[in-house]
């Protein structure tokens, strides 16, 4: 495992992706600055310059690569560990990975995997809202930073060390078989919650009943319950 820091790169995803095959597993990758972020659904992920945490961790190893479905649910409840450490309360996971505070959000997180034949390497991109105080333009959901909620500055580098080590230990207790489903139903932001998903490209009001153990999602459509898997559907609540 190796940390690196970059002053400035396109994207950390997209360094990984490009440089996976020449580093070892839980290689950290951070920058102050990204000039191609990507967040989910091919949005952009905007970010003022050395003002939040962003990152990538590199997942090269096979047995946790099979757990691909539950990482990005942990990836959010392990930010949320080291947040509840700076005495923030008020957060949750709205499924499948982004961190609420109250009802905006806080950070987003992109899962990606590179595939041949097998997954090849999966790659958790995290872009945490630290101390930018202004977020100008349209966010589909309102943006809010840690400086905001806490109304002073916090230590980028200390959150980002943290955070590291909290990735490394939660990600080998999965390994160990323990998936933090008990501890991460309590952060359901939309369990109980009348929603619109997009399913099938058909918008409609469902209502979501929660997270399952598989970490899927189900979901109330006119009385029958659906599971719905990560990248499926899209909420608007
Ligand atoms: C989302 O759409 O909510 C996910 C946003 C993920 C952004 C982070 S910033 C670090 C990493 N590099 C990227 O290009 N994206 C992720």
């Amino acid at each position: 495992m190796k940390k690196i820091h970059l002053s400035e790169v396109d994207s950390t995803n997209s360094y990984l992706k490009q440089n996976y095959k020449t580093l070892t597993n839980y290689t950290f990758v951070s920058t102050d600055k990204q000039t191609a972020g990507r967040g989910r659904n091919n949005r952009t992920w905007k970010s003022e310059d050395s003002k939040n945490l962003l990152f990538s961790l590199l997942i090269l190893d096979k047995e946790l690569i099979k757990e691909y479905k539950k990482i990005s649910i942990i990836s959010a409840y392990t930010i949320i560990e080291v947040l509840k450490e700076y005495n923030i309360n008020d957060l949750s996971i709205k499924w499948p990975n982004d961190i609420y505070y109250k009802d905006d959000k806080l950070c987003g997180i992109l899962l990606e995997a590179v595939t041949t034949n097998d997954i090849e390497c999966l790659i958790i991109g995290v872009g945490l809202n630290v101390n930018q105080e202004l977020f100008d333009g349209d966010y589909i959901h309102k943006p809010i930073s840690l400086k905001n909620i806490l109304d002073k500055e916090i230590s980028i580098n200390n959150l980002k060390d943290k955070i590291y080590q909290k990735f490394i230990s939660n990600l080998n207790n999965l390994l160990k078989g323990y998936d933090y489903y008990q501890e991460i139903i309590n952060y359901d932001y939309l369990k109980n919650k009348e929603v619109y998903a997009v399913v099938n490209d058909i918008k409609k009001k469902v209502i979501v009943k929660g997270i399952n153990k598989d970490f899927s999602l189900m979901i109330i459509d006119e009385e029958k319950e659906i599971k719905i898997d990560s990248g499926e559907i899209s909420f608007h609540v």
